[in-house]
């Protein structure tokens, strides 16, 4: 039986840090209301010359080296990204793999906000586990700093910038066990970038209104997020043939880390099974999940044989989750 695995991981962050006291001076916040909420201390800014690709392309060349292979070797580019470089076309797929020098290789992105890395491994495992691909790259990549209305501090205080990236082998045992993904199209207005697209296409009234940031209710974002981390992981567990007593590690989307409290609550899990580095980035969408699965790769949290669960929520809504045999 033919399966994907994690070959090699990689991340890369802007260096410019943006603190909570800095925000204290920017909108009516304090250091003490953010980390209490939400356990943020600062998160990373890209500069203004920066997209989404440039931060890809670094996490990607991490990737790449941990797997000790060269982008030449890829069969296929996956990218995961709510702020693509650019809003139609091209592609940030297709940006990246011209930074990479590989012409010809199929590169698209997917659409699917914070669960989008874990949408990409699902996908990526069926083009290996089908033997259509062997090599595949799939990337979280973000600048939400770029759609945030630094005036609404609801929001502005919970998000950053950052890509993490994989690279996908195929494997005969272990890997990538099981991956689990869902959506609930009904609640699409609770997270939503209002204008720009389609539905509402730029003009001079989009942008008096705001309407080209980011808008969020995070209350019912909330509950949705608690409800379903232990949902997800527990379905995909079960896809595998596992319970939630076989979790070796858990590294959960991080968006706020009452969220992650409370679904760890639910999984019977003790912290020290779980990642967070949300303290450091924030709230970084598509690249959540992969930075933090590279940052302990990187620092040795996770040993080979452990059953990792990776376990996304996000805009759409959507969710998703990934059990692998590291
Ligand atoms: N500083 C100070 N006060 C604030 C701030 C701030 N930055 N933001 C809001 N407040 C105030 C509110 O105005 C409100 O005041 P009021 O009671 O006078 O009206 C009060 O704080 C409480 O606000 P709540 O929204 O009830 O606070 P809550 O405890 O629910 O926390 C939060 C808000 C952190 C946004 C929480 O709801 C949350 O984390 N939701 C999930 C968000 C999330 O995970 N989003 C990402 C999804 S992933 C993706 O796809 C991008």
């Amino acid at each position: 039986l033919r399966k994907a695995k994690i070959a090699g991981v990689g991340s890369f962050a802007p260096e410019k840090v943006l603190t909570n006291n800095q925000l204290e001076a920017m909108v009516d916040t304090s250091d003490e209301w953010i980390t209490t909420r939400t356990g943020i201390k600062e998160r990373r800014i890209a500069e203004d010359d920066i997209a989404t690709s440039d931060l890809a392309y670094e996490a990607a060349k991490n990737a790449l080296a941990d797997a000790g292979l060269e982008a030449e070797d890829l069969d296929l580019i996956l990218v995961a990204t709510a702020t693509p470089d650019y809003l139609a076309f091209p592609s940030t797929a297709c940006v990246l793999q011209d930074k990479l020098g590989v012409k010809g290789i199929p590169a698209f992105d997917m659409v699917a906000a914070c669960s989008g890395f874990v949408y990409g491994l699902s996908v990526a495992t069926q083009y290996i586990e089908t033997g259509t691909y062997d090599n595949v790259l799939v990337i979280g990549a973000e600048t939400l700093s770029k759609i945030v209305n630094w005036e609404d501090r609801g929001t502005c205080v919970l998000f950053g910038d950052g890509a993490g990236a994989a690279v996908l082998t195929p494997t005969k045992s272990g890997g990538i066990l099981s991956n689990v993904i869902g959506a609930d199209g009904e609640q699409n207005e609770v997270l939503i970038v209002r204008g720009g697209g389609s539905k509402r296409p730029f003009s001079q009234q989009i942008i008096d209104e705001g309407l080209h940031y980011l808008e969020m209710e995070g209350n019912p974002v909330f509950k949705f997020a608690v409800r379903i981390l232990g949902k997800a992981a527990v379905q995909a567990l079960k896809k595998a043939g596992l319970t939630r007593d076989d979790i070796d590690f858990l590294i959960p989307h991080q968006a706020n880390i009452r969220i992650i409290d409370a679904a760890a609550k639910r999984l019977k899990l003790d912290r020290d099974q779980i990642y967070v580095n949300l303290d450091q980035y924030g709230n970084t969408s598509a690249a959540s999940i992969p930075l933090a699965l590279d940052a302990a790769v990187k620092e040795g949290k996770i040993k080979s044989g452990d059953i990792v669960v990776l376990v996304g929520f996000g805009a759409g809504l959507t969710w998703g989750a990934t059990v692998i045999e590291w």
